[in-house]
Formats: structure tokens, sequence, C-alpha cells
């Protein structure tokens, strides 16, 4: 009986290999399986069976049959599986469709800006690095000669995090300069290091202002350092952003921690220096603050005004961004609107 009954075992096996179609399994399940089965017939013929015999033969007949059962399973998986395969595989591929493109990402356009204006400081041998924008009123102000009492504070329309009356309440930083006075405390000159960031100012929002924007502040500390260098590195800085033909002029300007202090801007582009909309009807575009570092912010971060001078600069990514590729409006950049940010 045991014999007979890994002959049956051995049998379905081996047919099992060779079925290849669902109905070919069906035919085995009757078969090996069904209620007219060899195996089925074994295990109703226990009864007749001397009892010594029933328990082990019993046993064994039935992991026979769990072991066929589990092997039925397995087959009707994989030949299901391949029959949807060729469904699909087989009539529908239309090798004259389009494939299908990958959707692929792309920096943000200030970061883009930001990178190419760093790629520039870079070339003339500055380092980039970054600073907080939580901020110290010592450094967004105090440290830059601008006093508690100084008007310039007006210029800054400050987002304070502690009261402003504290002496040395936090902030959000209104303009990177802070981070002159980090780099001066933290670095010995010679120094020459740019810094892009964000920038924040209680202000209204409108298609020129927002409350948050970037900045990129550059600072070049060394023994004989002049004006002449500074309008050269930002020359060059502007005719690497906006074309090697581009008019660009120094004029002097006010700002409390560099003397003298400056703005440089650019032949504008649109009216080649008749006037339009663009520039407001000069002829120029104004494209950064600058000067050279005041002795007063120098000493007071431990380095000899005697001995050191340097020039420092900022700038505005998102304005620089507007002006180069003609954005309409500020808050573009930040809306998350797909249809502007893929020009980029
Ligand atoms: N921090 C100034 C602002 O946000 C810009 C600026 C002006 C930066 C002159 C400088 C500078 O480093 O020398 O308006």
């Amino acid at each position: 009986m045991q014999q007979e009954l890994d002959r049956l075992e051995a049998a379905a096996l081996s047919e099992l290999h060779d079925v290849k179609t669902i109905s070919q399994l069906e035919e085995w399940r009757i078969r090996y399986l069904g209620k007219k089965s060899a195996l089925t017939s074994a295990l109703r013929s226990l009864g007749s069976q001397p009892p010594e015999q029933r328990r082990a033969v019993g046993a064994h007949a039935n992991t026979i049959k769990a072991n066929l059962q589990s092997l039925l399973n397995a087959k009707q998986e994989t030949l299901s599986l391949s029959s949807i395969d060729q469904s699909i595989g087989g009539a529908s591929l239309d090798v004259t469709l389009p494939g299908r493109s990958m959707p692929i990402g792309r920096l943000h356009p200030i970061t883009q800006v930001i990178q190419e204006i760093c790629a520039v400081f870079a070339r003339m041998g500055f380092q980039v690095i970054d600073g907080p924008e939580v901020e110290r009123d010592y450094y967004n102000f105090e440290a830059l000669n601008i006093p508690h009492d100084h008007p310039a504070r007006d210029m800054f329309a400050t987002l304070w995090i502690d009261s402003k009356e504290d002496r040395d309440a936090r902030l959000l930083r209104t303009h990177t300069s802070p981070m002159q006075i980090r780099i001066m405390e933290q670095h010995k000159p010679p120094l020459r290091f740019v810094v892009p960031g964000r920038t924040y100012r209680y202000e209204a929002t409108d298609a020129t202002h927002d409350w948050m924007f970037h900045q990129v502040e550059g600072l070049a500390v060394d023994t004989d350092i002049t004006l002449r260098d500074l309008k050269e590195t930002l020359f060059e800085f502007c005719r690497s952003i906006f074309g090697r033909d581009t008019g660009v002029r120094f004029r002097c300007d006010y700002f409390p921690f560099v003397e003298p202090g400056g703005e440089i801007a650019i032949e504008c582009f649109q009216c080649k220096g008749g006037g339009c909309r663009l520039c407001g009807g000069t002829g120029w575009l104004e494209i950064l603050g600058t000067g050279m570092v005041h002795p007063d912010v120098l000493a007071r971060c431990g380095v000899d005004p005697a001995v050191y001078s340097g020039f420092a600069f900022g700038m505005g990514v998102e304005r620089i961004t507007i002006l180069r590729y003609g954005v309409d409006d500020i808050r573009h950049f930040y809306s998350g609107d797909f249809r502007f940010l893929r020009q980029f």
C-alpha cells in the first residue's frame, strides 16, 4: 500500500512538470486529487486496512495529498501570471508609440542664480559660506555701526523675535551683512568670502517686494586693498553675469558700515541707456551696494585698521534674476507654480 502511494506521487509529480495550460492543470487535479482519484480512494479504503497499518498509511497518504495540493496552488499561480503576461505583451505592444519620458527635476531659479554668482566669485578666489538667519541685534545692526538710536535702522523694516528694546534681541536678519562681523571674528586676514542666504523684511508684498528674499554678501580684507580692487572685482562680476560689453558704473552712496560707500549699476539692457520703464528712465539698473569696510567695523572685530583694509558688497538675488529674465512679479518665485518654474 505504501509503495503504491509512492508510485502514485512520483507519477503525479512528473506529469505536473509537463502541464502547460490551465486546462491541463485542471485535468491533472481531477486525476490525482479528485473524488475518483487513486489517492482519494486509498484514503477512503483505510477502514478496511488492518488496524496496525491504518495509522501509518493514513498519515502517509495525507502528507502526499497536502504536498500535491500545494504544488497545484503554486502552478496555478504561475500559469495565471504568464497568461496575463501573454495577453498584455502579445497583442497590444505598439512599437510605434512614442516612449514615455521621465520627468526630470531642476533647481529653483534663485538657486541657479546663487550658484552662478558664487561661481564667479569662486573663480576670483572667494570662499563660499553661510550663516544664521536668526541673528542678534549686535551682528545685524550694532557691530555694523547702526546703534539703537541710529536712523539707518529705518532702512531695514525688521521682523523681531524678541522685544526690539532688548539690548541684544534676536531678529530675522534683514541683510547678509552680519556675516561680515562673524567672518572677521572667526578668521584672520587675508579674507575673501561670499555668503549667500535668505534675508527677511517686515514689508507688505507687491510686485517688487517680498518679506523673504535672498542676498549674496561679499567681504575681502587684506593689507593693501583699495577702492580700485573693489571696482575691478565688482565690474568683472557684473560683466560675467550680464555680458562682456555691459556698461558698468560706480557711484557714491551711504551705508553706515562702509566708508566710502557706493552703489554699482549696469547700463539698462532694455533701452541701452536711453531710459525706459525697466530702469525708471535713468538708463541704469542698480545691482549692488558696496564700499570700503569702515575702520570702526574692522577695529570692533579685532582687525587693525592701520594695517588692514577691505571692501564689502551685498546684492539682492531676486532683483538680479528679475532683471536678467524679465520676470514681472517677485511673488512668482515662491508661488510654487510649475508653469513659471519650468521656464528656467
Ligand atoms: N546690506 C545692504 C542692504 O541690505 C547692502 C550692502 C551695502 C552690503 C553695502 C554691503 C555694503 O556689504 O558694503 O541694503
